[in-house]
This record gives C-alpha cells, sequence and structure tokens, in this order.
C-alpha cells in the first residue's frame, strides 16, 4: 500500500483510500500496549471477562495532512475522541505556521495519537508537540506515514519520549526539505491542490 502511495501516478482518490487504510494498522500498531481495563460480556451461552480499551483516546491529525491517515484510525476507533491542531510549513523558512487548535477538555486523562503522514525537518511535529504538552498530555505517540532521519532526530531531540510510528524511514531531505524517495507533498496529493 505504501508503494502505491508513493507511486507518482497514483490519482488522488486511490491516494486517499491508501492512507485511510495504512492508517488504521498503524494505529494498531501504536496502540498494542495502551491503557486495558477488565470487563465482562454475555454470550449467548454464558458471561465471560474480556479486557477492554480503556478510554478517552484522543486521535490528533496536523492539518491539513493528518487528516488523510487520522481518517482510518476513527474509524478503527469510533469511540475515540478528535482534536486539531492546523499548521502549514512556510516555504522559504521551513518553520511551522499554527492557524487553528481544538482540542478536547480532557484530552490529557488518555493517550493522544498524534498523526502527520510525513515528517521531514520536524518543525511541524515539534510544535504540535508542544502544544499538546501545554495542555497535560504526558502519552503522546506520533504516528506518521514517511519519516525522514532528520526528522526523527529532531523530533527525539525535542522530546527523546515520544515514541514515533512510521511505516517507512527514508533516506534524507532534499535541498527544499522534502523526503526523499519520499512521496512528495502529501496534503496536495490528498486534495489534489498544487
Ligand atoms: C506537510 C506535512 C507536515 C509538514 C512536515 O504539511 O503534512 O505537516 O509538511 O514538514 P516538517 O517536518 O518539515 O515540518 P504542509 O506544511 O505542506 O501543510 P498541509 O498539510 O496543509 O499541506
Ligand atoms: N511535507 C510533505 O508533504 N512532503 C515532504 O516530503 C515534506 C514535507
Amino acid at each position: 500500500m505504501l508503494a502505491e502511495a508513493r507511486a507518482v501516478d497514483t490519482p488522488a482518490a486511490s491516494f486517499r483510500s491508501l492512507l485511510h487504510r495504512i492508517g488504521a494498522m498503524l494505529a494498531y500498531e501504536a496502540l498494542r500496549d495502551a491503557p486495558q481495563h477488565d470487563g465482562a460480556v454475555v454470550t449467548p451461552l454464558e458471561s465471560m471477562p474480556v479486557k477492554r480499551l480503556t478510554l478517552p483516546i484522543t486521535i490528533v491529525p496536523i492539518l491539513r495532512a493528518g487528516l488523510g491517515l487520522a481518517q482510518g484510525m476513527f474509524d478503527l476507533l469510533p469511540e475515540a475522541r478528535m482534536g486539531h491542531i492546523g499548521l502549514f510549513r512556510n516555504e522559504q523558512t521551513l518553520m511551522p505556521v499554527t492557524y487553528y487548535e481544538n482540542l478536547p477538555r480532557s484530552i490529557a486523562a488518555g493517550p493522544v495519537l498524534l498523526v502527520d503522514p510525513m515528517l521531514a525537518t520536524g518543525g511541524s511535529a515539534c510544535e504540535a508537540l508542544r502544544r499538546l504538552r501545554v495542555h497535560g498530555c504526558k502519552d503522546v505517540r506520533f504516528i506518521c506515514l514517511v519519516a525522514a532521519p532528520e526528522g526523527v532526530a529532531k523530533l527525539h531531540e525535542y522530546d527523546a519520549a515520544v515514541p514515533i510510528y512510521t511505516a517507512a524511514l527514508d533516506r534524507e531531505l532534499n535541498e527544499h526539505g522534502y523526503i526523499l524517495p519520499g512521496l512528495g507533498d502529501a496534503g496536495d496529493r490528498l486534495y489534489g491542490t498544487g
């Protein structure tokens, strides 16, 4: 699926669908050790003990491209909540510019999946993480599709405690801050802009 998403001739509709599907798989991986509690269900024959994910779980896509991966996670976890952080990268300075934030009030009460398909310089991820920390979030798991070594180093320099779940660790950034080999501009490919 990632190979299809990378291909330059994959149309936007297929790209969106691939990101939804990969997003669900990445969320599954990222929540392997999520807090659980004991419960019980009654089958048609008897009752039995079960494990249930402890809520709340909050999915926080970094707009815009994060929405593409986050939708698949929301489908997997319909009882999760979704917060939003709007950031774009200034194309000249490559610094993140924030334009929106809307997070659930009790976001710090459970794990937060911070979602963005691309971890390039790491500037956007660090700024989003800083905002989550301001809200008291301790259990933050960063999920992306493609990471550059530079972004991984920057995020872990900023906060070594944040686990990074990625479908691929690519080679490097080019002089414009794009990941090589990468998949191009994720937001443009999702929404047919650019
Ligand atoms: C892309 C991507 C990340 C950011 C990564 O977003 O979705 O948010 O760049 O780059 P960084 O690691 O160097 O900060 P973009 O700024 O293109 O905004 P968009 O999602 O609105 O297209
Ligand atoms: N943002 C993208 O969408 N793609 C990259 O390769 C780098 C930043």
